[in-house]
């Protein structure tokens, strides 16, 4: 996670367009949100046979990180992207 971090802050401190710019640190974050997805995946799957309330958090927690990654490639697909093309 620290390097994934490190990636995202190489990113920000970048030169160059904006836009293309804007989608590089979309994908930082789509790969911060693709290892929490991985370790909340592992960890609910453990819980599910010792633990069912921490399964319940866990599941939740999974839940919203899915989420989140799904609005980043919404706005990457529908947006951000292609105004990095364009650029
Ligand atoms: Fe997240």
């Amino acid at each position: 996670m620290q390097g994934l971090i490190e990636e995202g802050e190489e990113t920000i401190q970048q030169k160059g367009d904006a836009d293309v710019k804007d989608a590089a640190l979309i994908a930082a974050a789509q790969r911060v949100e693709h290892y929490e997805i991985a370790a909340y995946g592992t960890v609910c799957e453990y819980a599910q046979h010792v633990d069912q309330s921490g399964h319940r958090m866990l599941s939740e927690t999974l839940e919203e990180e899915k989420e989140a990654d799904s609005k980043l490639t919404k706005l990457a697909v529908n947006s951000i992207n292609k105004k990095a093309e364009a650029s």
